[in-house]
């Protein structure tokens, strides 16, 4: 008997080391020390022995089942270890790698300007108003008052596109689409890019941008024109800057002028920024003509307006010190990373 179970010991270690599943070891517990097992059957035939014989075998069976179960369990719970331990490897994260640096992007000089500029005309009340940039002749120059032999309309200057739209030379496009649509009082600037078939260089490029404003209503001066602008041009250059205006000539206003900021550089002293002039040549402005506000509409006996238009690259160039306007549309990464 005694060999018999040392058998049984034998053969239940070698297919235990077969097992390698949980299902497996399960299937072989029911096998080794299960109802039906051999062993069990050893148990129940018990009684078929002598009374002195019972103790000493049925404890050799009870040892022997025992150490299966014993061996069971071990093999068992070596397979769970092993499955854990194989699922925290594959899930490992290894915090010694370095993390992926994202470049952070800033915003563009001209994008810079062009909220500063905007802020400044939001804050004292004006809307947004937006044209297109393929325009119709006669929003880009007829109902401006730019007559059809004007020497802007050369070729030289002006994109022509299929269908004889242009690509528009100037915001003011913009005053003429927003009186067709809106009654005044109408307080509104219009930022945008324009074209013109220009050569580049250090001041020229054919696409740029304008930010153009229009004020119309009841007894509107040239006072509220210049009144608003030096507002606009101490916010932007400091409140000790001066501003003055030149007569000039633009065909949709009447009077017309340029408007000078001192040089927020020097002071007024002369530098190389103004040229020696103390002065910065910033911007046209000028009384809406009342042939344009008849033109779209609004009665120039009623209404008066005033209007001007700046050119948002000067603007940048002169706010951030840029020499050379072709920076700030090579888009190189080192130039723009300084902002
Ligand atoms: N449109 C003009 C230009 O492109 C700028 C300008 C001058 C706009 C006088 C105005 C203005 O509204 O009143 O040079």
């Amino acid at each position: 008997m005694k060999e018999k179970l040392e058998s049984i010991r034998a053969s239940a270690l070698e297919r235990l080391n077969r097992a390698n599943d949980l299902k497996a070891i399960e299937e072989l517990r029911l096998s080794l020390i299960g109802k039906k097992s051999e062993l069990m059957g050893i148990l129940k035939s018990l009684g078929a022995l002598s009374p002195e014989e019972r103790p000493a075998v049925g404890k050799m069976v009870n040892e022997t089942s025992a150490f299966i179960e014993e061996k069971l369990s071990q093999a068992k719970q070596a397979l769970i270890l092993s499955a854990q331990n194989a699922r925290l490897m594959s899930e490992a994260v290894d915090v010694t790698i370095p993390g992926k640096r994202r470049a952070l992007g800033s915003r563009h000089p001209m994008q810079l300007a062009l909220d500063e500029v905007t802020s400044v005309f939001l804050g004292m009340g004006y809307e947004i108003a937006e044209g297109p940039d393929i325009e119709t002749d006669y929003y880009n120059f007829e109902a401006l008052n730019i007559p059809a032999n004007h020497p802007a309309k050369d070729e030289q200057d002006t994109f022509y596109v299929e269908g004889g739209f242009v690509l528009r030379t100037q915001t003011s496009s913009v005053q003429i689409r927003t009186m067709e649509r809106k009654r005044p009082p109408i307080k509104i600037i219009a930022p945008g890019a324009v074209y013109r078939s220009d050569q580049v260089d250090a001041t020229h490029s054919p696409s740029f941008h304008q930010l153009e404003a229009l004020v119309v209503d009841h007894g509107i001066t040239m006072g509220d024109l210049k009144g608003s602008l030096s507002a606009f041009i101490r916010q932007l250059f400091g409140s000790s800057t001066q501003v003055r205006f030149r007569p000039h000539h633009f065909p949709f206003t009447e009077p017309s002028a340029e408007m000078d900021a001192s040089c927020f550089f020097c002071n007024g002293k002369g530098c190389r920024i103004c040229k020696g002039s103390g002065w910065i040549e910033i911007l046209g402005c000028g009384m809406v003509h009342p042939k344009v506000l008849q033109l779209a509409g609004i009665d120039p006996d009623e209404y008066t307006g005033f209007a001007f238009g700046v050119g948002v690259e000067r603007i940048a160039m002169l706010r951030f010190d840029i020499s050379d306007m072709r920076l700030l549309f090579e888009n190189d990464i080192r130039f723009l990373n300084q902002f």
